[in-house]
């Protein structure tokens, strides 16, 4: 785990939902609905919201998803703090301050997993990736929302402007904290592209691997299924 990264989200906690609004014009919200939407129709019992954060995607889930129980997971306690009150009325929500590299959850528990904007602060992403997979029940989906290193393309270009000039001044000047949007910005530029991860995804027993672009890449959603385990 890395204390560097816990302590930057437990200093940009409390102005965290404002800047994500006013950074992406609030189309992040439009993105986590339709991440929730592809899950639609689905029989989830039991959801695991991995790098929960201030909880939005833990909100829409419970919304989608009235019966099933949600657990929301993340290792900065001022996150889920923060975003307590949107699940406030909500007795189907568990918070949990852990580790994502070592979730004290059991094997198979989950009928679906959903990281939104987490997955490329697991630094160790082969164990995050082992982790998922262990807690997911054979045949359950893995849903992701994230900002993959870009190669080309609109989302490129936005990246070198927007996301190079705008993005760590402005989030720097309201959260007061300049370090910590110059490291998220950096952190996409150091992560993997879309197609490594789909790879990472299949060389580690996900199938159906299906990708989304989001505002032109700018983001992508994934949506892959455990493979279901073969009888002999
Ligand atoms: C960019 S925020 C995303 C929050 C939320 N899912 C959303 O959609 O806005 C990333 C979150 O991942 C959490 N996180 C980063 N590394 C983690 C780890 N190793 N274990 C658990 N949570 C972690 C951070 O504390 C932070 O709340």
């Amino acid at each position: 785990m890395s204390k560097a990264v816990q302590k930057l989200f437990t200093e940009i906690a409390p102005k965290y939902d404002f800047l994500n609004h006013c950074l992406s014009l609030t189309i992040d919200r439009r993105w986590r609905d339709r991440a929730v939407g592809r899950l639609k129709g689905q029989k989830l019992t039991r959801i695991l919201d991995l790098c929960a954060g201030t909880l939005d995607l833990s909100q829409g889930l419970l919304e989608e998803f009235p019966r099933a129980q949600v657990v929301a997971v993340d290792f900065s306690l001022a996150m889920l703090e923060s975003g307590r009150q949107k699940v406030a009325t909500s007795m189907a929500c568990h918070l949990l301050c852990a580790d994502g590299h070592s979730l004290p959850l059991l094997d198979e528990s989950f009928d679906a997993v959903v990281c939104g904007f987490g997955i490329r602060n697991l630094e160790c992403r082969q164990r995050a990736i082992e982790e998922i997979h262990r807690v997911l029940k054979p045949g359950g989906h893995l849903l992701i929302l994230e900002f993959f290193r870009p190669e080309g393309g609109l989302a490129k270009a936005f990246y070198q402007t927007y996301g190079r000039f705008v993005i760590p001044k402005l989030g720097g000047l309201i959260s007061k904290n300049p370090e910590a949007y110059q490291y998220l910005q950096d952190s996409i530029q150091r992560f993997y592209s879309i197609y490594e991860y789909q790879a990472l995804l299949r060389d580690n027993g996900f199938s159906d691997v299906e990708t989304q672009k989001l505002s032109g890449g700018i983001a992508h959603e994934i949506l892959a299924c455990k493979s279901p385990k073969i009888e002999d």
